[in-house]
């Protein structure tokens, strides 16, 4: 029998909880086995522990170097500072993850988008450092290093040679910020030189933009600094139907932590009626990146027969049902295809 997978659970607040519930059904329904270590983070830590991210949260991230997390709230123009940014920051998660697929039958302005955004997740404007330097007049600094430029851009890069990708372009506003972005696009540039396969372009944030809506196909991969990232993949997320759909990765070298692209939306939290599919999406990534394959596709398969069947959808998509029907159904999937005799499945394959 394999050994169980330790994971760090950060279920989060608002939808976080219910989310996550969700997914970590799907997950153990798999047959697989996992220990999971569930801790809060933000203000419901701060009130158990007197830390935004408490101490044992870490110890156990880095035990594990595995974190599958919710939507963490921050609060908007003072209060705490982003826990989510923290966490990228702390165990140098430098690569955002965020891949752009539809579903099958969620009706959407495109179809058959396949898009991946590559987000550089410790810099830009989210370095924190922010001042007022006289009542009334505040500075807001945008820190782009070589090191994480070119560690982003490689990232990219080696990403698309091992899944063939065909072209990369880097989204950046160099016109205006010449140091800042301009140094980030040479970092790219020299390191699109290496991978000749890939085809490289260059794109300015606002232009991206107007581009993506109008015709999302012309991109293949797209990678860029902390701000533009953060913006166009909610951007994209609209594509494919919107953000309870769209996963993201957070890597580094010793740790990955998989979170939702939405936030916690507090507007619909503790009602039941949260899309879950985004993490279970990220479960998903998270399932490949411990090399669990075969569950990975179990629960891929099973999350499309439910879009297909389109009976138990959330009211996001178009349905009626909760976010624990929705797991539930997704889980029935999994249990009658195991039904399906291996003949019959050799058959279909
Ligand atoms: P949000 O993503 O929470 O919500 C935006 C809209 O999308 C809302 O109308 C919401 O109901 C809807 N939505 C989001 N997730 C959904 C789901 N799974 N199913 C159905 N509908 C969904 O963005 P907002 O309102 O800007 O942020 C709320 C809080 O979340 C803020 O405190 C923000 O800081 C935090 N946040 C946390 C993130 C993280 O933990 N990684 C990421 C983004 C925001």
């Amino acid at each position: 029998m394999k050994p169980a997978h330790k994971i760090t659970l950060i279920p989060g607040d608002g939808i976080g909880p219910e989310v996550t519930r969700a997914a970590v059904r799907i997950l153990e329904a798999t047959g697989l086995k996992f220990e999971w270590e569930s801790f809060q983070a933000g203000a419901e830590a701060y009130e158990k522990y007197k830390e935004y991210i408490p101490k044992e949260l870490i110890d156990s991230i880095e035990r594990t170097r595995v974190g599958l997390k919710g939507p963490v709230s921050t609060p908007v123009g003072g209060g705490f500072s982003s826990i989510n940014v923290a966490l990228r920051k702390k165990f140098e998660l430098y690569a955002n993850f965020r891949p752009i697929r539809n579903l099958p039958h969620i009706p959407t302005r495109y179809p058959d988008v396949d898009l991946i955004i590559i987000r550089e997740n410790t810099e830009g404007l989210y370095s924190g450092l922010e001042h007022e330097v006289v009542p009334g007049v505040v500075e807001s600094l945008k820190v782009i290093t070589e090191k994480a430029s070119t560690r982003i851009a490689r990232f990219a890069f080696e990403y698309a040679r091992k899944n063939q990708r065909k072209k990369i372009h880097a989204i950046h506003k160099a016109n205006i910020m010449k140091l800042s972005d301009g140094l980030f696009l040479r970092c790219c540039r020299e390191v699109a030189k290496a991978y000749p396969e890939t085809t490289y372009g260059e794109h300015i944030v606002d232009n991206t933009c107007m581009q993506l809506v109008m015709n999302p196909y012309q991109y293949d991969m797209l990678v860029m600094e902390n701000l533009y990232g953060d913006i166009i993949s909610d951007l994209c997320a609209a594509f494919v139907g919107g953000l309870g759909l769209v996963p993201s990765a957070n890597l580094g070298e010793q740790c990955a932590i998989f979170e939702a692209v939405h936030g916690s939306a507090p507007d619909i939290a503790g009602k039941n009626i949260a899309n879950p599919t985004a993490v279970i999406r990220c479960a998903l990534l998270m399932l490949r990146h411990l090399g669990e394959h075969e569950a990975a596709l179990k629960v891929r398969d099973a999350l499309e027969k439910v879009y297909r069947n389109r009976e138990k959808l959330t009211r996001d998509v178009g349905g009626k049902a909760g976010t624990s029907e929705f797991a539930d159904s997704v889980i029935e999937m999994m249990e009658s295809s195991a039904a399906v005799s291996p003949a019959t499945q050799v058959s279909r394959a």
